[in-house]
């Protein structure tokens, strides 16, 4: 069977049997990855513009990668935190000094990286603002999946079959100044943002507004976290998305790319928010030495193959050659983002409908809503790549865009 197309292979069926169905997935099974590509069971390669949803960013089977992976895991893959070991302290050298004097915590995913963040400012309030606990996020956040982070999220469709979400979270509209400064009361003690909203479809916070929440912050006396999740590692062209900005936060969050494609997430806690002390917080996988030497590797080639001044590059090449795509005629109205992290705007509702038709041209993208289709790509994808996958974007839009429109419900 073709990637995409014709009758229900069997894994799906086996995979209905078994697995909660938590996620609506094309009939694709990957099983091995090359770089920027990934093949199929039935032999299809396709040009990999999802990168694991931003995590792959030396893309597949990275030999540096592979190296480090496998010789820590024939010396020591894992070991409780309650002993050093010293990839992790290495990689935590390492990330503060790519960030801002802070100290780290190690978990295994971007929710728990936000959850370490959201108990560091509770603490905090505790401590020098009498009790005060309420954290402000922007509309169209995702955070997580975890009940504090569907809090933080504030997403009425991701939360409200979980009923009740932890207290203590307050959303307020994307561009609206007036808002905010009503939001930031006596009672919050953060506002955490995501310097690009991934999830909802790449709509980033303009350098501005990240200086002007910088300077409400400053004023109100809360912590600035930013969740760099998704757009830390070098994705946007700097390693991390803030430092366009020139805002330093008192706290910021990582994960997905961190690693390259094991499990890890990191809350960096800078001196005035540095509040966890033993006991406070802890988990049994986290910063093992295996994700952490995975991680290191992934530091040393964004610095050996310059991959993140190349993100700027190539990300600059797919936005223009996407625009191009557009002065032809083809329904895309915007292309929102930075460096590889880009959302294509269209004019109709045919984005789960240009995916597929992507998948048979041999290019995975992700749609996002009806509307926009999210490219993150492996920052090692090359120009030539970047190029055969806008040729691959613009005949799967003209095929989308060929259909009859979907009818109303
Ligand atoms: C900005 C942001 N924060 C947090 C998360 C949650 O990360 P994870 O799925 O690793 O828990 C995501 C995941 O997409 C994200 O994009």
């Amino acid at each position: 069977m073709t990637a995409g197309s014709g009758a229900e292979p069997p894994i799906v069926s086996r995979a209905r049997a078994v697995l909660c169905e938590t996620y609506a997935r094309p009939p694709i099974t990957l099983v091995s990855g090359a770089g920027a590509w990934v093949e199929t069971a039935d032999g299809a390669r396709l040009l990999d513009c999802v990168g694991g949803l931003a995590v792959n960013v030396l893309g597949h089977a990275h030999p540096g990668w592979l190296a480090a992976i496998t010789a820590q895991a024939s010396r020591l893959a894992h070991a409780s935190n309650l002993y050093y070991t010293e990839p992790q302290v290495e990689l935590a050298e390492r990330l503060v000094a790519s960030a801002f004097p802070s100290r780290v915590f190690f978990s295994n995913s971007g929710a728990e990286a936000n959850e370490a963040a959201i108990k560091v400012a509770r603490k905090w309030g505790r401590r020098h603002r009498s009790g005060a606990h309420t954290i402000v996020t922007l509309a169209g956040a995702f955070h997580g999946r975890t009940l504090a982070t569907l809090a933080a999220t504030g997403s009425a469709r991701y939360g409200e079959p979980f009923q009740p979400l932890p207290a203590g979270f307050r959303q307020v509209p994307r561009g609206d100044p007036g808002a905010l400064d009503v939001a930031v009361d006596d009672d919050v003690v953060a506002i955490l943002v995501e310097p690009i909203q991934g999830e909802s479809g790449v709509v980033p916070l303009a350098d501005d507004e990240l200086r002007r929440l910088r300077g409400l912050c400053d004023a109100r006396d809360c912590l600035l976290i930013l969740d760099e999740v998704q757009t830390g590692m070098g994705r946007t062209g700097r390693m991390w998305a803030h430092q366009w900005a020139g805002v330093v936060p008192d706290v910021m969050t990582c994960a997905k790319g961190l690693a390259g494609g094991l499990p890890i997430g990191a809350t960096l806690v800078g001196p005035r928010a540095d509040v966890l002390e033993p006991g406070d917080h802890g988990s049994t996988f986290g910063g093992n030495p295996l994700a952490c030497a995975a991680a290191l590797a992934v530091l040393d080639a964004l610095g050996r193959e310059r991959l993140i001044e190349r993100a700027d590059q190539i990300g600059e090449l797919l936005r223009e050659s996407i625009l191009g795509l557009a002065a032809s005629g083809l329904p895309i109205t915007e292309v929102r983002g930075r460096g590889l992290m880009l959302g294509v705007g269209l004019g109709r509702p045919i984005a789960a409908a240009t995916a597929r038709a992507a998948v048979a041209e041999g290019l995975l993208v992700n749609p996002i809503g009806d509307r926009t289709l999210r490219l993150v790509p492996p920052l090692v994808l090359t120009e030539v790549e970047a190029q055969l996958a806008v040729e691959r974007l613009g005949r799967a839009l003209s095929a989308a865009a060929a259909e009859p429109e979907p009818g109303p419900g």
